[in-house]
Order: structure tokens, then C-alpha cells, then sequence
């Protein structure tokens, strides 16, 4: 049975947020209750990170299942100690460096942290979101909060509170819009738990920011092929990240992308088949002449990272059978935005 509540909305101030809608989500969050949130990544549906039944309540909620794993957000460095245990000296480091922001770290789990937060593995994920909303509720609230991000499970994560809306509503208790999300992709993720440090998933911190401070961190296996001919077998990904419509990943350099990214509109549209595209603002022109529904991205990564998972919900909702995008390169955000299109794409990858 799924968690069921009554969806109440405030519009926060994001940059001085009003003390009364903070004490309503810290109410609810008392109550065992779930809150929605705008983090600088994207929306977080949030529990009290002590409280096993409140995290269950996310998992029916979003329609998660057990055996994926919850990110803890605290406000505070002195909290690390109440939710990890045996924190190296580099997870400070690293904390120092890049908290509050997108980078999430895996360490020990404390057992007061129940073990359904972590799917019963003795790990933790944790991190410090860089938004005045989130930071004000966790501070007034004063407990860690588990989050993932507030999509119904597999689909696009949630940019805005009407995303969250459209997946969640009577299934979140208070949802806090506070507009916009910045970023647009969820966290890095790397693991401590490990030597040498792993990144689980690329993200809001690039991979060339942490090798500033661990010059042998490594990204697991499944990345090292991004942007070349995606993973080892294709199909290996869950449907995840994911518009309902069927995503064609093209890959290769322009000259060669663009083309074969043409003919198979043409041969789309031609199978009656509603085409969607997404794509940057300067390769518009080269299919705005057919009929596809055309969702522009941007003209850089921030901007396309931005964007991407609204645009995938806008042509979702316009209904398109098929929608075609390219992959953006493997430096900066471009390794965290081929991950999200490569699930989407459930790892299958058209090379040019
Ligand atoms: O930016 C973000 O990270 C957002 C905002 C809300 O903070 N949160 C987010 O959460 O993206 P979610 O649940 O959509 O993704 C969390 C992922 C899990 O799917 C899992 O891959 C990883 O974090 N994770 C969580 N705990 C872990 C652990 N103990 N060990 C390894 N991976 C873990
Ligand atoms: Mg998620």
C-alpha cells in the first residue's frame, strides 16, 4: 500500500525562507511525515533519517523499491559523527572543499541511522545540500533527513514543485516550491568506504574537481566507455532517469551525429511514428524543418544539464513516441548528463 497524505504547497523564498512554512515542514517532519524540497540538484522527498517507519513512508511513496538505497542531507559537519561512523580524515577534506554542494559520500553507517536508509547495507550516503530552503528546514529540525529525489521511481527526477507534483501529490505531506532547481543533475556519489575512492554516479561535482584533492580517484567501470560505445552489453541498465517515450542515444562527433540523427526522423515520420527531439539551441535549425516536437536544451552544459529532465517530461506529456538526443562529451557535467541519457536510453547507444 502506498503512503497516502494531504498535499499542502507553499511558495518559499528562496533566498530568505519564511520561518512559518520552515516550521510547517519541520511539524510534518516530526510527525513522520514527508516533505518536498528544492535542493541546488533537484527535489528531495524527505524523512526524519532516525525514523525507519517515516523512510518507509518514501520508499511506498515514490514506489521505490527496498533495495535502493537513501541519501542522507544533514546542515551541520558536527551531525557527520551522528550518522557515520569512523569518518576519515579525507571525507573532512573533501567536506571542507565541496560542502554545501553536489557531492555525496559513502562512509560507515551508524547504527542509529536504520538500516532500510541504506537498503540493510553497512554504509551511508551523505551530504550537504547548498540551498537556503533545505538548509533552513534541517537546521530547524535539527535531525539528519533522508532524500531521494522526488519523482515517482524510474521516472525523470523533479526540477521544479510542479514535477513533484505531477508524481507525488497525496503522497507528500508538505511540498516546499521554492522554484527552479539550479543544477538540474542529482549529486556526484563517491564512495570512502573504499580505497581508492570510487564514483558511483557522476554528477553536480565534476570528476576533474576531485582529482584536485584524490588525484587516483576512479570512476566505476560502466562510465570508462561514456561517449564511445556506451556500456559492455547493451539492455544492462534499468529503465531509469526515464521519459516514458523510447530514448535513441546517438553518439560520435557532429558532423558525422547530425546526419544520421536526420535521416532517422525522416525515416521515422515516414512510420507515423510522433518524434521528439532533444537538442542544444545551436543545432536547432538543422531540424526545425521537420515535424518533431523540439525541445531546446541550451547552448552549454550548466544550461543543458538544466533543462534536461524538464524537457524530457515536456515531450512526455506532448506525447511523442521516440525522442532522439546526442550524448555532450565526457569532461565536466558532460559525464554526469551521459549517464542520465544513457539509463534513459536503458543503455543502448547508436554510434555514428
Ligand atoms: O542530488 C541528489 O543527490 C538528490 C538530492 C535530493 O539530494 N538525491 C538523489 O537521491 O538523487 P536518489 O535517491 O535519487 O539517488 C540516491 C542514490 C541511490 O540510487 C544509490 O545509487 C546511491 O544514491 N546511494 C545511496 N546510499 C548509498 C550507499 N549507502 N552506498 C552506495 N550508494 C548509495
Ligand atoms: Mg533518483
Amino acid at each position: 500500500m502506498s503512503y497516502s497524505a494531504n498535499t499542502r504547497i507553499f511558495h518559499v523564498n528562496p533566498d530568505a525562507p519564511e520561518p512559518d512554512f520552515i516550521q510547517e515542514a519541520v511539524d510534518a517532519l516530526r510527525m513522520g511525515g514527508l516533505v518536498a524540497f528544492p535542493t541546488e540538484t533537484v527535489y528531495g522527498l524527505g524523512a526524519n533519517a532516525f525514523d525507519s517507519e517515516a523512510i518507509n513512508h518514501i520508499f511506498s511513496a515514490k514506489g521505490r523499491p527496498a533495495s535502493d538505497p537513501i541519501i542522507v542531507h544533514l546542515y551541520d559537519l558536527a551531525q557527520l559523527e551522528t550518522v557515520a561512523l569512523e569518518v576519515p580524515e579525507l571525507a573532512y577534506r573533501l567536506a571542507n572543499q565541496f560542502w554545501p554542494g553536489p557531492l555525496t559520500l559513502v562512509l560507515r553507517r551508524s547504527k542509529r541511522i536504520p538500516s532500510n536508509v541504506s537498503a540493510g547495507m553497512d554504509t551511508v550516503a551523505v551530504r550537504m545540500p547548498n540551498h537556503p530552503i533545505p538548509l533552513a528546514l534541517l537546521r530547524e529540525a535539527d535531525m539528519p533527513v533522508g532524500a531521494p529525489s522526488a519523482n515517482r521511481f524510474a521516472r525523470p527526477s523533479a526540477t521544479t514543485a510542479q514535477h513533484v507534483l505531477e508524481d507525488l501529490n497525496g503522497h507528500v505531506d508538505v511540498i516546499l516550491d521554492g522554484g527552479a532547481t539550479i543544477i538540474g543533475l542529482e549529486s556526484t556519489i563517491l564512495n570512502l568506504a573504499k580505497d581508492p575512492p570510487t564514483v558511483l554516479r557522476p554528477g553536480g561535482i565534476t570528476l576533474e574537481s576531485l582529482q584536485t584533492i584524490i588525484p587516483d580517484v576512479e570512476m566505476i567501470s560502466k562510465y570508462l566507455k561514456a561517449d564511445d560505445t556506451g556500456i559492455e552489453a547493451p539492455g544492462m541498465l534499468s529503465k531509469h532517469y526515464s521519459p516514458q517515450a523510447e530514448v535513441l542515444l546517438f553518439t560520435g562527433s557532429p558532423e558525422r551525429v547530425i546526419p544520421a540523427m536526420q535521416i532517422r526522423v525522416r525515416e521515422l515520420i515516414k512510420q507515423e511514428r510522433k518524434v521528439g527531439l532533444l537538442t542544444p539551441d545551436d543545432e536547432y535549425a538543422f531540424f526545425e524543418p521537420f515535424s518533431a516536437q523540439i525541445f531546446r536544451l541550451g547552448s552549454n552544459l550548466s544550461e543543458i544539464s538544466h533543462n534536461l529532465f524538464t524537457g524530457m517530461r515536456e515531450l512526455d506529456q506532448a506525447r511523442v513516441d521516440v525522442i532522439l538526443v546526442h550524448g555532450f562529451g565526457s569532461n565536466g557535467l558532460g559525464a554526469a548528463l551521459w549517464d542520465r541519457l544513457l539509463r534513459a536510453a536503458e543503455g543502448r547507444v547508436i554510434p555514428c
